[in-house]
């Protein structure tokens, strides 16, 4: 069997780990695995290139992706289908494992079926936003990142009393990562895209912690309302100064976590097994099972509530608005 990698969408944590425990296990099978340079551009172009087990272990604990990825939307060109057939079959490749985020594993598996190419699909993106399952790879990563800087600006926090810490994380219009972050950091207030908030109610909450705490500490996303201005606004309505902390992409490009790591391995594992019995699907996480399942549920995924509530000390009657 020759299995071929794709990366689709913004690299993630654990890719690394995954292709070096999926060329592991293919050698001990007498399979080989080969992957496309610059996903399905890449992939068109015949840009194809052998994986070894032996290149990619040194790569495993290291985040981003060994192999390039794209964005482009090339597969809704109308001969795409037939052209990567015809690839796979000159290339004597039999099946795929596609890494991909809510995008790319919402759109190209049916386009797979269509074209009859056996393919896993891998829920691979720091946002943890892929409908149907609990977890994907690279979020657990992009958590700890966080703490890191998180610890490092809250040692000022600590050392000089009297200020706010803002500290924005990556997640595009899902507060997923934020939400957890801010759990995970005892942040005294958490921001995210998908629910609403009044800025004096924020700054109120913020100025209190500061007084109760010695510093107050703001955890948002980067795409909710308030990202690119509340670190003007908050210090003119509390007066209390703020530093900002703008993670950007360091968080995505972090070190694999253990458990990253952990899941990429029984990930690869799955796939070579998966694919040997000639089963196609995606890898989700369901109720702390990794499953295989069909097609990715059409419930959009939305950040825990009942936590947002809870972080920001509202509840259903006060909800900060
Ligand atoms: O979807 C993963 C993600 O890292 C988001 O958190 C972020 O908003 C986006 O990708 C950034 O995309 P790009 O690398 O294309 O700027």
């Amino acid at each position: 069997m020759n299995t071929i990698f794709v990366v689709s969408g913004g690299d993630a944590p654990g890719i690394n780990a995954l292709l070096a425990n999926y060329a592991q296990i293919a050698t001990l099978h007498g399979d080989t695995v080969c992957g496309a340079n610059g996903g399905f551009p890449g992939l068109l172009h015949e840009q194809i290139q052998p994986l070894p087990f032996t290149m990619l272990s040194p790569w495993m604990g290291r985040g981003g992706s060994i192999l390039p990825s794209s964005r482009d939307p090339v597969l809704s060109q109308a001969e795409a289908g037939e052209l990567i057939r015809r690839i796979l079959h000159d290339q004597h490749i039999d099946n795929m494992v596609l890494f991909g985020g809510n995008g790319t594993l919402r759109y190209i598996p049916p386009l797979l079926r269509a074209w009859e190419i056996p393919y896993i699909g891998i829920p691979t993106t720091i946002d943890n936003d892929v409908p149907g399952s609990e977890r994907t790879l690279g979020f657990d990563s992009a958590c700890n990142f966080a703490y890191q800087a998180i610890d490092g600006a809250l040692a000022t926090g600590h050392a000089l009393n009297g200020r706010l810490f803002m500290v924005e994380t990556l997640g595009g219009t899902c507060g997923n990562l934020a939400l957890a972050v801010a759990q995970g950091a005892g942040a005294h207030a958490v921001i995210v895209p998908e629910f609403e908030y009044d800025e004096n109610w924020l700054a109120r909450r913020l100025k209190t912690a500061v007084e109760r705490d010695g510093y107050g500490l703001l955890v948002i996303c980067e795409g909710a309302r308030g990202a690119r201005t509340l670190a003007d606004t908050l210090p003119a309505l509390t007066g209390i100064r703020m530093r900002d902390t703008r993670l950007g992409h360091t968080q995505r490009g972090g070190t694999p976590s253990h458990s990253d790591r952990v899941l990429a391995a029984q990930m690869a594992r799955l796939a070579h097994h998966h694919l040997k019995s000639n089963q196609s699907g995606i890898l989700v996480v369901r109720n702390g099972e990794l499953t295989l399942t069909a097609a990715l549920s059409d419930t959009p995924v939305m950040p825990n509530r009942e936590l947002y509530l809870q972080i920001n000390g509202l509840n259903d009657e006060h909800t900060g608005n």
